[in-house]
């Protein structure tokens, strides 16, 4: 596999994803959007991966947005396949068979605050900064951010970022729920990978199943939702793991799983 912006580390059950643009503040161009479309292929079919981390290489950025230059000169056609192709990669990310942690350590903007919201968990450094600038350049957010943001921190703050392009703060964006945890610089990859490795002690395909059954509920009626969990709760109870786990803790020791 040949990436030109993207590298893929593994550690143990965990892998790390960094966005290699430094020099451009790690913008997604569609060079970019395809080396993390391919790493999603490898991923999704690494048993061995429990747990995925998503950050931007150097300290300034995680991703500063959609690569603008790539975008100045588009047309309308090419605007919305340039958009299509962002959102497909960024539902991948959200609907991976593993749970995605982004890191972010400084700008999260436009596509990078849509990037870090497809993932499942977010951590930020004290130095953070979210936004999703996309007005005041012309545009509305194309990966997903005039949807997910809404769902995550609700509509009315929602508005407030989209409209305004106001970028917020680490610590704000802690108040308002768009991350989970912020940490010092220094710390963050430490803190990501202590919770990935936190997830990775337990049962893989329960993992699995907990995020599939939060992703496909939230979109349905209650009723609907709570049957998509039962069916994933009964789906546990054909796998190796779930005899593990209740068997280790009848018999008071430590678990094995074995993804199975
Ligand atoms: N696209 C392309 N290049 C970008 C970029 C982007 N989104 N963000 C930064 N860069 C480039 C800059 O052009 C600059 O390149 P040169 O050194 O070749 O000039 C380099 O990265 C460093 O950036 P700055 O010199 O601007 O750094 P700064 O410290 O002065 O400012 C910043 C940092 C505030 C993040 C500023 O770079 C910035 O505002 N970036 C754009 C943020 C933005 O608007 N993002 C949304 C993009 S639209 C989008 O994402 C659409 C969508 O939803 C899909």
């Amino acid at each position: 596999m040949k990436l030109k912006n993207v590298l893929l580390e593994k550690e143990g059950n965990i892998a790390v994803v960094t966005i290699n643009r430094p020099k451009a503040l790690n913008a997604l161009n569609s060079e970019t959007l395809k080396d993390i479309d391919a790493v999603l292929d490898v991923l999704e079919n690494d048993n061995d991966i429990y747990a995925v981390i998503i950050r931007g290489a150097g300290e300034k950025a995680f991703v500063a947005g959609a690569d603008i230059s790539e975008m100045k000169d588009l047309n309308e056609k090419q605007g919305q396949e340039f958009g299509i192709l962002g959102n497909k990669v960024f539902r991948r990310i959200e609907t991976l068979n593993k749970p995605v942690i982004a890191a972010v350590s400084g700008f999260a903007l436009g596509g990078g605050c849509e990037l870090a919201m497809a993932c499942d968990i977010r951590i930020a450094s004290e130095k953070a900064k979210f936004g999703q600038p996309e007005a005041g350049l012309g545009i509305t957010p194309g990966f997903g951010g005039t949807q997910r943001l809404a769902r995550i921190v609700g509509l009315g703050k929602a508005k407030e970022m989209i409209y305004t392009c106001d970028l917020i703060r680490a610590d704000e964006a802690l108040r308002v729920g768009l991350v989970n945890k912020v940490v010092p610089l220094e710390n963050l990859m430490e803190e990501a990978k202590a919770m990935a490795a936190k997830i990775a002690s337990n049962a893989p395909i329960a993992v699995r199943m907990c995020k599939d059954a939060i992703n496909r509920g939230i979109q349905v009626d209650i009723d609907k939702a709570v049957a998509i969990e039962s069916e994933d709760f009964g789906k546990c109870f054909a796998t190796e793991d779930q005899k593990e786990g209740m068997t280790a803790f009848m018999e008071k020791r430590a678990k094995n799983f074995q993804n199975k």
